[in-house]
């Protein structure tokens, strides 16, 4: 029995599926995962000493490569000061300031210590805001995991095979309507929030149809719907300012994390002043939390907002994802492949299909043939990980050089052959 199997077995015996987050158990692609004892750059290292080409790259955090010096550096110094205070801090103040600063519109900023926590309290802002109950989200966006939010999820809820999921009573979802992506949805006086990913990168990257976000923009108004970009993953990726910037659209409320703790566990929601101003102690919307605002996860954030303070660092990533994205389709194309790879900016993904999905039935047809799998695991056997999970966007970071991105796309046309054969 090989190490990584090894710890399965263990991880077995005493996690749920030997995994924290369900996607890591390689449950839709099949096999053992590789459990990681180390990561700098573009690389993590197995316990068998086994060297991957990353771009899992934690689903997002790592845009500036693992274990980035400046990073690491302002992680011991801040836990060096102690670990958490439940007092205000000045990190708080700067990373807030940064994050209004590179937002058009976010005038007002909540930490708190995940994705998941972000969304839930947007929607809940949302209703207090309006004095409305039902919820609007579109299928296949993933929004983390809140009961009202799990419906038609993308992401782990997609490929571990169920809708939703059990223990979400329905009275929990009653309120929450949901409707296919990239067609403009009937709204009326009754939606508090409609909540989207302005960028869809749970289901594969999908990008909204031209103009539709801005569509949405125009019917939430009519209706004095709360809109709401979830920009978990894009936002501080795709630019600057995120996909607000990136596609011209502001929303009334955004959700982010991933990228702003630099690694450690944060989220954050934003808005304008005035609906900001509804949020506990100064309105009757409540949310609170012990590591809200947690000193080294800011200290870690403002590093990772630091080394991506300059376009620079957005159009580096670009003509990474470029150069990976363009390889890898004409690798495919070269060997007869059904293919496409969606890229949007920094950010791309791959559906072993002919076209480009465009809602979820479509990415789920290209997404469940059985394709990924085999290419995930012959990558992963030559020493490139990819996520387990057809549904993953890919994560190359500042740190994955030409030379890295040319040996992926080497080895990714070994792989491509071998699978074309089987
Ligand atoms: C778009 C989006 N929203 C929310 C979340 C939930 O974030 P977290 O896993 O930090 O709770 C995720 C996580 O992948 C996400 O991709």
């Amino acid at each position: 029995m090989s190490l990584n199997e090894d710890y399965f077995v263990r991880a077995n015996q005493v996690i749920p599926g030997g995994v924290n987050s369900p996607v890591r158990s390689f449950r839709s692609v099949g096999g053992t995962p590789y459990f990681v004892n180390r990561a700098e750059g573009p690389y993590v290292w197995d316990g068998e000493g086994n060297r991957y080409i990353d771009y899992v790259m934690s689903y997002g955090p790592g845009i500036a490569g693992h274990s980035h010096p400046q990073i690491i550096d302002a992680i011991q110094q801040a836990s060096g000061n102690g670990a958490t205070y439940g007092a205000p801090t000045l990190a708080e103040i700067t990373i807030a300031e940064e994050i209004c600063n590179r937002v058009k519109g976010a005038e007002m900023v909540r930490l708190v210590s995940s994705g998941t926590e972000a969304t839930m309290t947007a929607i809940r802002l949302a209703r207090g805001a309006t004095g409305r109950d039902k919820i609007m989200k579109f299928s296949g966006h993933y929004h983390g995991h809140a009961d009202s939010l799990l419906a038609a999820g993308g992401s782990g809820v997609a490929n571990q095979g169920i809708s939703g999921s059990a223990g979400v009573p329905k009275s929990a979802v009653a309120d929450t309507i949901v409707t296919p992506w990239n067609e403009l949805p009937e709204l009326d006086e009754s939606i508090a929030a409609l909540i989207l990913e302005p960028l869809p990168a749970n289901m594969g990257i999908v990008p909204p149809k031209s103009n539709f976000l801005l569509e949405l923009r125009k019917a939430c108004d009519a209706k004095g719907i709360v809109l709401i970009f979830d920009e978990v993953i894009t936002g501080f990726r795709l630019s600057k300012g995120g996909a607000s910037q990136w596609y011209g659209v502001q929303p009334d409320l955004w959700c982010f994390g991933k990228v702003i703790g630099g690694g450690l566990p944060m989220g954050a929601y934003a808005g304008s002043k005035r609906i900001m101003s509804n949020v506990a102690p100064l309105g009757d919307v409540y949310q609170a939390g012990t590591l809200s605002g947690n000193p080294i996860a800011t200290a870690a954030g403002i590093a990772q907002l630091q080394i991506l303070n300059n376009d620079a660092s957005y159009v580096a990533l670009t003509m990474t994802a470029k150069r990976l994205g363009d390889g890898l389709a004409n690798i495919f194309n070269a060997v007869g492949i059904e293919a496409t790879v969606p890229r949007v900016g920094p950010l791309l993904s791959i559906f072993f299909t002919k076209s480009q999905p465009s809602n979820f039935d479509q990415a789920q047809l290209a997404a469940e043939n059985g394709m990924y799998a085999k290419f995930f695991h012959s990558m992963l056997a030559r020493g490139v990980a990819l996520a387990p999970g057809p549904y993953e966007a890919l994560f190359p970071s500042l740190a994955h050089t030409n030379d890295v991105i040319d040996q992926t796309l080497e080895i990714a046309g070994q792989a491509a052959e071998e699978i074309i054969k089987e």
